[in-house]
């Protein structure tokens, strides 16, 4: 650390481990189009699922440090397993020493604050990279939200890395997919609600409704996450005051530019041009 950070306002940082965060940054773009964005996927070290707790916070420390130096002062961490496993200790151990007026966000609490009032039968399954699911952090913030509710987690290893592969609808997703939803619905018969509780996974939703009831009310995050970054900046018009305006939107990859330029342009349906960047 130790580093001078740019003051004047900037763009809101996105970061996630690959392609997953687009999912959410579509959503942010879609209801607050007049900011500007700066998108960092670190897909040469993704997926980050089966890697453990420091690993995970080291590289997202990285990842956050580049986003400031770039002059972003908020940045989203648009990953469900980089918020479960780094966001406190940022917020409470580096932020206080890197700069105390920057903020990093996560996306587990604006999704677990949306899910009481989905569910009728109070049975909620989530299905997450194994980082996430064992960190617990979604049956705590539920519990939170209300305690009546029984949260049932799937840890779904590959499914990530299917789609950082670009593989999402071949026939070797349709078989991941279908496994798991299989042994979380076997394991709890009366969920009514199945939350995509990684970014990346809305980028499978057609082979995963393939596979899931059609009672079953399937929540994606990017909607609840836009929204409650909208209810912030009501809350933090400081902050706000912080973020440039001017809707664009800038792509950074630590794997190979092209690679990602093409396949974020299937993804986000719109020509997008990324360029590399090193963390560490
Ligand atoms: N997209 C990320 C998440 O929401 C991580 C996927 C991965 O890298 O394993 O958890």
């Amino acid at each position: 650390m130790g580093t001078r950070l740019p003051t004047s306002p900037g763009p809101i940082g996105v970061f996630d481990s690959g392609y997953g965060g687009l999912t959410i940054l579509h959503q942010m773009r879609r209801l607050l189009p007049q900011y500007d964005y700066l998108y960092l996927g670190d897909n040469a070290r993704a997926p980050y699922g089966p890697r453990s707790f420091d690993v995970v916070y080291r590289f997202t420390r990285e990842a956050v440090m580049q986003l400031f130096s770039m002059g972003c002062h908020l940045v989203i961490l648009a990953c469900n397993t980089a918020s479960a496993k780094a966001l406190r200790t940022l917020q409470q151990n580096d932020l206080p020493y890197i700069d105390s007026d920057r903020r990093v966000l996560g996306v587990i609490r604006p999704t677990a604050e949306a899910i009481p009032p989905l569910t009728a039968s109070r049975h909620v399954g989530i299905l997450a990279t194994e980082g996430t699911i064992r960190s617990n952090s979604y049956e705590l913030e539920i519990a939170h939200q209300a305690a009546d509710i029984v949260v049932t987690g799937q840890a779904c290893p590959l499914w990530a890395a299917i789609v950082e592969a670009n593989e999402a609808d071949s026939e070797g997703a349709d078989y991941f997919v279908r496994q798991r939803i299989k042994e979380l619905l076997g394991r709890d018969p009366d969920i009514d609600t199945l939350v995509l509780a990684c970014t990346h996974y809305p980028l499978l939703l057609n082979t995963i409704k393939k596979h899931v009831p059609s009672d079953i009310r399937i929540v994606s995050q990017g909607e609840y996450v836009a929204e409650s970054l909208a209810q912030y900046f009501q809350r933090h018009p400081d902050m706000e005051a912080r973020i440039t305006r001017g809707g664009s939107c800038r792509y950074l990859t630590t794997e190979n530019p092209d690679r990602f330029t093409e396949c974020a342009r299937i993804f986000l349906r719109e020509p997008i041009v990324a360029k590399n960047v090193t963390l560490g």
